[in-house]
């Protein structure tokens, strides 16, 4: 990193990371490219490292290239140098890193605790360079070509007087503010609106962006010579900065929910406020597309409250019908058409916490191995981990896939392990209610403790680029003989079978497992651009 190439401490850096958060607004005054130098350490501030660089948005750019971390030395760069030694503003041509042409540059020192740390150079095609005949100072008349073809009229003179009074501040070390300024995305630019004001606060100029923004707030007069206030427009941000010497960043509001962002930066010459800039920008439909957002995404989570609370009655209403019918098929039908209900509602209770489109699956995946274990009756005998992560899932990835998730645990649990009830495995789907019924409260001690390690069922999560796997194994008897995932017709593994290659486009493969392991082992990978496809 540049940072690592130089000598400056950390308060300094802070001091370059605080100008290079602000300083838009200078390069858009002086309608200039900034680049910003800092001494490369141990070349006694010779040989200087470009930390930073940023064009103007009022005018064209004369450094196409990103000159970051580029180090400069020599020819031309003596200016920045002497600029940096004796802490004064140079001047002079030169030739960029991998520029065909040479550009003008105004060298000036960067001043931090009273003493140049940087140096910031204002870059100008060389067309710009003052002239020797006397006359004007040699930075306004930078301004007939700088203009490029743009009229020299009142607006370019009050940018580039305001820009030299910054670079003065620059100077002075009084620009950056010591203060963290406003987030650089919230923040107004020249080219929104910028009304200069007087150290009371009167203004001597508006932008004609800032007077549409002005009538926008119901000011139609002419705001020469007046303030703010007496317009009717709040302005204690402008008398707050004044008075402070500090940068201040307000919204004002007005009737019919006109919303404009004031933010006033005071010019200071030897110590003293000498007026204001304020930047405005009209901010009305940008909080009323965030106020949108914000009711969307209540909507959306009100929406997921809402399915997950009728999915929970659907799931109570199967679970009482259940209750109502006696042991066999229906009963067990509808007692697993109430568990796959409940993993939906799962999903949504963690969707409508989110209102994002992704979900962390890993939450989900824990509430379903829960679930899982509570609908073991003596969960001590089965084992459920849970290892890797899937993290965040589009939501119509996640809901899908946690049915999967469920139904293969719960496979797992009802068929894998059935030695322990003294039944064989038959692989029929009888083994749920074996379990069920003889892990009951009528085990001893002495029998639960055996059973502590029957079985282990084990979920793997994982990504290998852009696809997801997921692993279900468990230690039990292994799948019958003949079996074939491809081919078995019971609704458990039709519906995964459906989930996983018709609504994930995925791939499912399902063995026992070999050699010196036994058990089942279920391989799923789903890809995650799937949706692209689609
Ligand atoms: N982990 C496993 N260990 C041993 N056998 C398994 C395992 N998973 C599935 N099987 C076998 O595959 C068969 C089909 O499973 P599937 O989930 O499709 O149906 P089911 O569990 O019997 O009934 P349902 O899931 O519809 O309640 C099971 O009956 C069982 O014989
Ligand atoms: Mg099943």
């Amino acid at each position: 990193m540049a940072l690592d190439r130089t000598d400056l401490d950390t308060r300094a850096i802070g001091h370059l990371q605080r100008l290079m958060g602000s300083w838009g607004i200078l390069a858009d005054l002086s309608f200039a490219d900034l680049v910003l130098l800092v001494p490369v350490r141990g070349t006694a501030n010779k040989r200087l490292l470009v930390l930073g660089q940023i064009r103007p948005s009022t005018s064209q750019t004369v450094i196409p290239d990103d000159l970051v971390g580029d180090e400069v030395e020599g020819e031309g760069w003596d200016a920045a140098v002497e600029a940096l030694g004796a802490g004064s503003l140079c001047e002079c041509s030169l030739r960029l890193p991998r520029g065909d042409e040479d550009v003008y540059a105004q060298m000036i020192p960067v001043r931090f605790r009273g003493s140049p740390i940087a140096v910031l150079a204002r870059v100008l095609p060389l067309a710009s360079r003052p002239s020797e005949d006397g006359g004007d100072s040699g930075t306004s008349r930078l301004l007939r070509s700088v203009a490029l073809g743009r009229r020299e009229g009142r607006l370019e003179r009050v940018y580039q007087d305001l820009s030299e009074k910054l670079i003065a501040m620059v100077a002075d070390g009084v620009f950056p503010f010591p203060i963290e300024d406003v987030p650089v995305e919230e923040a107004p630019r020249v080219g929104d609106g910028l009304v200069v004001v007087d150290r009371f606060g009167r203004a001597s100029y508006a932008s004609p962006n800032a007077v549409n923004a002005l009538h926008r707030l119901g000011v139609y007069s002419d705001i020469t010579g007046k303030r703010l206030s007496e317009l009717g427009v709040e302005d204690a941000a402008v008398q707050r900065s004044l008075n402070a010497g500090l940068p201040v960043i307000e919204e004002v509001e007005r009737k019919r929910g006109v919303i404009v962002l004031l933010h006033c930066i005071p010019l200071i010459s030897h110590h003293e406020v000498t007026g204001a800039l304020v930047l405005l920008r009209d901010v009305t439909d940008l909080r009323r597309l965030g106020r949108l957002l914000l009711s969307k995404d209540a909507a959306i989570r009100e929406v997921h409250h809402r399915v997950k609370n009728n999915l929970q009655t659907i799931s109570s209403l199967l679970s009482l019908q259940a209750r109502r019918l006696s042991p066999g098929e229906g009963k067990e039908a509808l007692r697993e058409a109430e568990r796959r209900v409940r993993s939906i509602a799962l999903v949504h209770e963690i969707l409508s916490r989110d209102p994002g489109e992704q979900v962390p699956f890993d939450e989900i995946v824990a509430s379903l191995v829960k679930m899982a274990e509570d609908s073991i009756v003596s969960s001590d005998a089965i084992a459920i981990r849970v290892h890797g992560t899937a993290g965040e899932l589009d939501a119509d990835i996640a809901t899908p896939l946690a049915l999967v998730v469920a139904e293969l645990i719960q496979n797992a649990i009802e068929h894998a392990f059935p030695v322990r009830n003294g039944h064989d495995a038959s692989g029929t789907g009888t083994g749920n209610q074996d379990i069920q019924g003889s892990s009951s409260s009528h085990d001893t001690d002495e029998a639960l403790a055996a059973r502590d390690f029957i079985g282990h069922v084990d979920v793997l999560l994982d990504r290998e680029d852009d696809t997801l796997i997921l692993l279900v194994e468990d230690d039990g008897i292994g799948l019958p003989p003949d079996f074939d995932i491809a081919t078995s017709k019971s609704l458990g593994l039709s519906i995964v079978r459906d989930l996983v290659s018709s609504q994930l486009g995925g791939k499912i493969e399902m063995c026992s497992k070999q050699e010196h392991a036994s058990g089942t082992k279920v391989r799923i990978s789903v890809p995650l651009e799937h949706e692209a496809f689609s």
